[in-house]
């Protein structure tokens, strides 16, 4: 099967069967890892932009290191000191970095929609490193690669996502590649983090950490974005940790294999304590590695997807 698509946008967007090509690919790719010289030439002579107008830690590391090991010439665009301060336009900004040779764009913004707008504007490829509270689809496939390698599956798993569900992006991929790949998913916090239409998605809602994560297979802790708040949407963050926040005594309510996952960055103290995000149920760090290798997948099939078949 070939991968169709230029961009990658969403995974609202992605079949199944597309879904599950970029999680084979990734495998591929992270068996790289294990070699003592981790670079192929795949992408050799392409060059990848990253143009980051919001901050990241891990997606713009990890993009980086996923091209520089396909060979591409790599572009950080720093929007701080770039004549975007002067006031040039987001598009202006975009066809000069296309004029300069970019055959990849990578991009993060707090406007939802705006690399789909770019990838109607855009001879480049365009990659959605997250967009407002919208879509963050290689986050959403690195949490569901990372839940095949521990689970072996998806089939009747239930994954519970807990937290700023409203403002989160990484909810809404997570919610579309893992409903599509057969799991069942619940998702859990104060009644005004957790948006009521989500269950025409077939979405479960729950308001009780305790009902929700009893019969959880993996537990995905989601960060409270006050950034994005408008509104004051629970009382105070020490009132959220002692409802909803995760730790050592409350993990024994979860199934003795239950996975703890965390996208980052992490709160330690709100939503995960301190021996939870670093216990043995934890693969937070491994999330992380596991994103260089989807996002060498997501590269590569965006190329085209052959050279190296
Ligand atoms: N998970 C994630 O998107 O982290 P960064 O904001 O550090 O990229």
């Amino acid at each position: 099967m070939k991968f169709q698509h230029k961009h990658l946008l969403g995974l609202e967007e992605l079949t199944r069967e597309e879904i599950e090509l970029i999680l084979e690919n990734t495998a591929g790719f992270k068996e790289i890892f294990t070699r003592s010289i981790k670079k192929v030439p795949t992408l050799r002579g392409k060059t990848v932009v990253s143009l980051f107008y919001e901050n990241s830690t891990r997606t713009r590391t990890s993009f980086e290191i996923a091209a520089k090991r396909l060979s591409a010439d790599v572009i950080n665009f720093n929007v701080s000191t770039s004549s975007v301060v002067k006031g040039e336009s987001l598009l202006d900004t975009v066809h000069t970095i296309e004029s300069l040779g970019a055959d990849f764009i990578v991009m993060r913004h707090s406007c939802p929609g705006a690399p789909q707008l770019l990838a109607r504007k855009c001879r480049a490829s365009v990659i959605n490193a997250g967009d407002g509270p919208h879509e963050h689809p290689t986050q959403g496939l690195l949490d569901a690669f990372t839940i095949k390698e521990k689970k072996g599956g998806f089939a009747g798993l239930n994954v519970v996502i807990v937290g700023d569900i409203t403002h989160s992006r990484v909810a809404r991929s997570n919610i579309w590649a893992l409903s599509k790949l057969g799991a069942h998913i619940t998702i859990a916090g104060p009644s005004t983090l957790l948006p009521k239409p989500f269950e025409r998605l077939g979405v479960r809602l729950s308001f009780d950490l305790r009902e929700a994560i009893r019969d959880a297979d993996v537990i995905n802790l989601l960060r409270i974005q006050i950034e994005r708040q408008r509104a004051n949407l629970f009382p105070s963050i020490r009132e959220y940790s002692l409802l909803y926040g995760l730790s050592e005594e409350r993990l024994k309510w979860a199934k003795k294999d239950v996975l703890i996952m965390h996208p980052g960055p992490i709160n330690r103290g709100v939503e995960i304590s301190q021996s939870v995000a670093d216990g043995k149920h934890s693969v937070i760090l491994e999330q992380v590695t596991n994103g260089v290798a989807v996002r060498m997948a997501v590269l590569y099939l965006l190329s085209g997807g052959e050279e190296n078949e």
